[in-house]
C-alpha cells in the first residue's frame, strides 16, 4: 500500500477534498490520508510515499519534519530544500536567466538591524546608499514588498520618495524589494502543477478578495494565452516546485511574472471558485497518485529544478581518473564526458542574460518540472528596535510628513 499524505493548516476546503478524491478513486494500492505525527526520529521513514506540504511555511518544526521524511524517501510536495533556499528576489534574478520577463526589481537591506548585530556587521554597505540611482532605476510609482512574502502582507504601492521612506522606516527588520510597477490591462493567476499542467485564470487583483477571480472576463488571444502557459512552464521547471501559482501582469502585450513563489497557494473553494477548485483537486489528486506509483521507497523521491540539476551536474562527472593510470590523470579534463559536463553546466548562463527587458524567445533552460510562492515566515519587526540601516537621506525622510499610509494593497488575502 502506497500512502498518500496532506499536511495542512487552517484551510477546511481543498486538504478534504483532495483526500475524499484520492481515496474515492479506489485505485489499488493507494490510499490518503491527513498526516499524524507523534513523535519525529532522526532518519526513520515516514509511513507516507508522498506528503502535499501546504503548511510549513508558517511552522518551522514542519519543515524539519519533512526534510527528514525526505532523506528517508517520502516524496515530499513541493521540496522542502528548496523552498528553504530561494525567496523573491533570487526567483526574480532565475527568472531573468530563464528567458521570462519580469519587473526590474532591487533588493533593500532591513531598515532595522538584526537581533545581535551592531555597526560592525553593516561596515560592508555603503552609508548613503544609492538612492537616487535605485530610483530612477525603478521610477515610480513603484511597489515595495517583502523578498520573502506571500498574501499581500507588507506590499505597497508607492508614488515617489518621500512615499518610499516614510513606508520603508515602518517595514523593521523585513529584507524588502522595491519593483517597478506594471501598469497592467490583463492579469492573470496560473495554476502549475506536476510541472506540466497548467490552469490559467483570469483575475482582477483591484477588485475586492471575494471578486477577483473573474468568471466572464473578456476573451483573450490564444497566442497571449501560450506565452503565459509557456512562461509558467518555464518558470515552474527552473524553480523545481512541483504545485505552484504563478501572477503575470500583463503590459503593451508582454506578460510580466509578478509573484510566482507560492508552494502553498490559496485552493479554497470560497476564494478561487468551483471550477478552479475541482481543477486543482482534480489535478493534484492525479499527480499525487502518479508520484506514489513511481515511488522508489528508501531513495530521494523530490522534484529539483533546473537551476540546482544543472548546477551540480559537472561534479556527476565520470571519474577520468579511474580508468587512466595516476600520471595520466591530469589532461582529464579533456575527456569527453568531462567537457560535456562543463558545456552543459553553461549552458543556462549562456543563453539567456540578453533577455533582460523584454521577453523573450530565448529558451534558455530545458527544465521539465517545477515551482510557486510562499507566505511570509520572517519574524515581526520589533518596533522597539531602532537602529537603522537605512537611514535615508534624512531631509526627505524625516522632514516631510508621513504621507499617508500610501495606497497600500496591505491585505490579508492571497
Ligand atoms: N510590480 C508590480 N506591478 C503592478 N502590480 C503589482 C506589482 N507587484 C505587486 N503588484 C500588485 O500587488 C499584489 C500583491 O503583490 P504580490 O507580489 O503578488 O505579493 P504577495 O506574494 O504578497 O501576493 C499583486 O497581486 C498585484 O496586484
Ligand atoms: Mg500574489
Amino acid at each position: 500500500m502506497k500512502k498518500i499524505g496532506i499536511l495542512f493548516g487552517q484551510e477546511n476546503t481543498f486538504p478534504q477534498a483532495f483526500i475524499n478524491r484520492i481515496n474515492k478513486k479506489k485505485i489499488n494500492g493507494i490510499m490518503a490520508e491527513a498526516v499524524m505525527i507523534d513523535k519525529v526520529m532522526q532518519a526513520d521513514p515516514t509511513e507516507y510515499a508522498v506528503i502535499i506540504d501546504r503548511i510549513s511555511q508558517d511552522v518551522p518544526f514542519y519543515r524539519a519534519y519533512l526534510k527528514n521524511a525526505a532523506i528517508s524517501g517520502t516524496a515530499v510536495l513541493n521540496n522542502p530544500f528548496w523552498w528553504s533556499a530561494d525567496e523573491k528576489f533570487f526567483n526574480n534574478a532565475l527568472a531573468i536567466k530563464t528567458g521570462v520577463p519580469v519587473p526590474k526589481t532591487v533588493l533593500l537591506p532591513s531598515k532595522d538591524r538584526p537581533d545581535d548585530t551592531t555597526e560592525n556587521s553593516f561596515r560592508n554597505l555603503k552609508y548613503p546608499m544609492d538612492w537616487d540611482g535605485i530610483f530612477e532605476h525603478i521610477g515610480f510609482p513603484a511597489y515595495m514588498k517583502p523578498f520573502a512574502g506571500g498574501g499581500w502582507k507588507n506590499v505597497y504601492k508607492l508614488n515617489n520618495a518621500d512615499e518610499f521612506f516614510k513606508n520603508h522606516s515602518e517595514t523593521g527588520q523585513l529584507i524588502m524589494m522595491l519593483q517597478e510597477e506594471i501598469v497592467f490591462n490583463e492579469y492573470f493567476r496560473c495554476y502549475c502543477l506536476g510541472g506540466n499542467e497548467v490552469r490559467i485564470m483570469q483575475y482582477e487583483p483591484r477588485n475586492p478578495h471575494h471578486l477577483r477571480y473573474v468568471h466572464d472576463g473578456p476573451p483573450l488571444s490564444k497566442k497571449l494565452l501560450d506565452t503565459v502557459k509557456d512562461y509558467t512552464i518555464k518558470l515552474n521547471a527552473a524553480l523545481g516546485y512541483d504545485f505552484n501559482t504563478v501572477e503575470f501582469a500583463v503590459r503593451d502585450g508582454i506578460p510580466y511574472a509578478i509573484d510566482f513563489c507560492n508552494p502553498a497557494p490559496d485552493a479554497d473553494i470560497n476564494s478561487v471558485g468551483q471550477e478552479n477548485f475541482e481543477w486543482v483537486v482534480e489535478t493534484a489528486a492525479n499527480m499525487a497518485i502518479k508520484r506514489a506509483q513511481e515511488h522508489k521507497p528508501g531513495q530521494m523521491n523530490l522534484t529539483w529544478g533546473t537551476f540546482v540539476k544543472n548546477a551540480v551536474a559537472p561534479t556527476t562527472k565520470k571519474p577520468a581518473a579511474k580508468k587512466a593510470p595516476a600520471k595520466k590523470a591530469a589532461p582529464a579534463i579533456k575527456t569527453p564526458v568531462a567537457k560535456k559536463a562543463q558545456t552543459k553546466a553553461k549552458t543556462p548562463t549562456a543563453t539567456a542574460p540578453e533577455v533582460k527587458k523584454a521577453p523573450a524567445k530565448a529558451v534558455a533552460t530545458k527544465a521539465k518540472k517545477a515551482t510557486p510562492a510562499k507566505t511570509t515566515t520572517g519574524k515581526k519587526t520589533t518596533a522597539a528596535k531602532k537602529t537603522s540601516i537605512t537611514k535615508v537621506k534624512a531631509t526627505t525622510a524625516t522632514t516631510k510628513k508621513p504621507v499617508k499610509k500610501a495606497t497600500t494593497t496591505k491585505s490579508k488575502s492571497k
